[in-house]
């Protein structure tokens, strides 16, 4: 059995593209829409009744859509919203904590590891808690970076106040002698030189993108829904500027973004 229909993959707005520039690489005969809620970012300094709120909209927007699958490729969402929603979401869904927490236990080799996320996904401790589970000698650093979201989404992402807020923000890990840090937020990825700057080439950065895309194609296979014959389509949706979007995910992607649609999930467009 094949089954043609596309994977859904959402985020707060561009980081999410990360997720799916991998998945795209290892899975290129999966036809994707991804939802960026632009509008509406970020979401990783907002309380938790709002993230639910609003990856509930999201989720229901996908589904509309009739995907065969969800990715949320969001770590706040993952975090703060996914354990309370999952039971109602009738596709598989992939989300992005364990996968990262994976990735940073296969590279670390002192077991000294930092993590890096928002305020919301630090808080809610999740990333220790997975990476404990697994390995529970590890020692474990977190920092939220809250203000990344919004640079990144202005397409700062290699420039000096970039810079000087990475160097404010990281101090401390610094200090801590890490050999692995988690960008624990989607958007993180494309501060990548930034962070590097700062922390040396000794650091080694992981995130989910990767692991989460192998993981991905496992489930694929388990329940039968990989792709048949026919070319994969790529459908994109923002809650703000579609022009900004296709600026910004083109320098995320590596090439044109074509079809791309504005919706206003609030329902005003
Ligand atoms: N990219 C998201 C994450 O992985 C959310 C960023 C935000 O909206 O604050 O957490």
């Amino acid at each position: 059995m094949m089954d043609n229909r596309p994977i859904g993959v959402f985020d707060s707005g561009l980081g999410g593209l990360t997720v799916l520039k991998e998945i795209k690489k290892l899975l290129p005969r999966e036809s994707l829409i991804y939802f960026g809620d632009n509008g509406r970012t970020p979401y990783g300094t907002k309380s938790k009744e709002t993230v639910l709120k609003y990856t509930h909209q999201d989720v229901s927007f996908l589904l509309s859509k009739n995907v065969k699958l969800l990715v949320v490729a969001c770590n706040t969402m993952s975090a703060l919203a996914l354990p309370e929603l999952r039971s109602s979401i009738h596709v598989p869904v992939l989300e992005v904590i364990e996968p990262g927490s994976r990735a940073a236990l296969k590279k670390t080799k002192s077991g000294r590891i930092g993590i890096i996320a928002t305020s919301g996904t630090i808080s809610s401790g999740v990333y220790s808690k997975a990476i404990r589970s697994m390995a529970p000698d590890v020692k474990i650093y977190t920092k939220a970076c809250p203000l990344f979201v919004n640079l990144v989404e202005e397409g700062w992402w290699n420039n000096e106040i970039t810079e000087m807020v990475a160097v404010e923000y990281l101090k401390e890990l610094k200090k801590e002698n890490i050999d692995t840090l988690v960008l624990g937020c989607t958007h993180y990825p494309l501060l990548t030189d930034t962070i590097r700057k700062v922390l040396g080439d000794d650091v080694v950065q992981v995130s989910s993108a990767e692991e989460l895309s192998i993981a991905l194609k496992e489930l694929l296979n388990e329940h039968d829904l990989l792709t048949g014959q026919g070319e994969a389509h790529y459908q994109y949706y923002t809650s703000d500027s579609v022009e900004k979007f296709k600026e910004l995910g083109k320098l995320i992607l590596g090439e044109e973004i074509l079809n791309v649609e504005r919706v206003d999930l609030d329902g005003n467009l």
